[in-house]
């Protein structure tokens, strides 16, 4: 099996979207290589693009306090995106962009094999359950998907933007240590997690809202 190491090296050169054009630094993501947890957003921004980093902007700041709250820290767990390279302006991930990117993350979560993903935002949230209709009805709630647990979660940034959601990502994010003690008592896959990422795209979900 490709290993991480091996996947960051082709993410480092992939060409296979016009966002290789004008990035600054991919992100591949970082945390550690078997972890558990694994938590993916929707794409690099800024500050992100310039460090390679993933979420060390103001909404990984945010970030970071969520997963305090949630008694984990960033070396505990895998931080990813379902897009690598920035977008221009932090607009929304293009079909093609998230289709080029696919096969990084399927590898990434191959390479893992966490137990609990989170999902941030609709467009990680589309990877893995498509057709959701609202953020507003699976937020918090932990899914079954390909023997993983999937926990839907708000993007750290609407909340940023949208006060009232602040308290609601906080409550979801404290809900996890339960969340993951249960997934981590299920007796382990022994056979590579097959990661059927949705070819449903967030896009075709006329009726989500825009809080990614
Ligand atoms: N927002 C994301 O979705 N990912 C990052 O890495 C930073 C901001």
């Amino acid at each position: 099996m490709i290993t991480l190491e091996e996947i960051r090296g082709q993410i480092a050169r992939c060409r296979q979207c016009d966002l290789s054009k004008a990035r600054g630094q991919t992100v591949p993501g970082e945390g550690a290589s078997r972890a558990d947890v694994m938590l993916v957003g929707e794409a690099p921004g800024f500050y992100e693009d310039q460090h390679g980093k993933p979420f060390i902007g103001p909404a990984g700041q945010f970030l970071d306090d969520l997963l305090a709250l949630a008694e984990l820290s960033r070396k505990e767990v895998f931080i990813t995106n379902v897009v690598k390279c920035r977008p221009p302006g932090n607009r929304d991930p293009e079909p093609d962009e998230l289709a080029a990117c696919d096969g990084y993350l399927r590898a990434q979560i191959a390479a893992i094999q966490p137990k609990v993903i989170v999902t941030l935002g609709r467009f990680s949230l589309a990877k893995f359950i498509p057709n959701t209709r609202s953020m507003r009805e699976v937020h918090g709630r932990a899914l079954p998907v390909e023997g993983m647990v999937v926990c839907a979660m708000y993007h750290p940034a609407a909340a940023l933007h949208q006060g009232s959601l602040r308290r609601v990502i906080e409550d979801d994010f404290r809900t996890l240590p339960m969340i993951i003690a249960q997934a981590q008592s299920r007796p382990p896959i022994l056979e590579p997690v097959p990661v059927v990422a949705a070819p449903v795209l967030a896009e075709q979900i006329p009726l989500f809202e825009s809080f990614a």
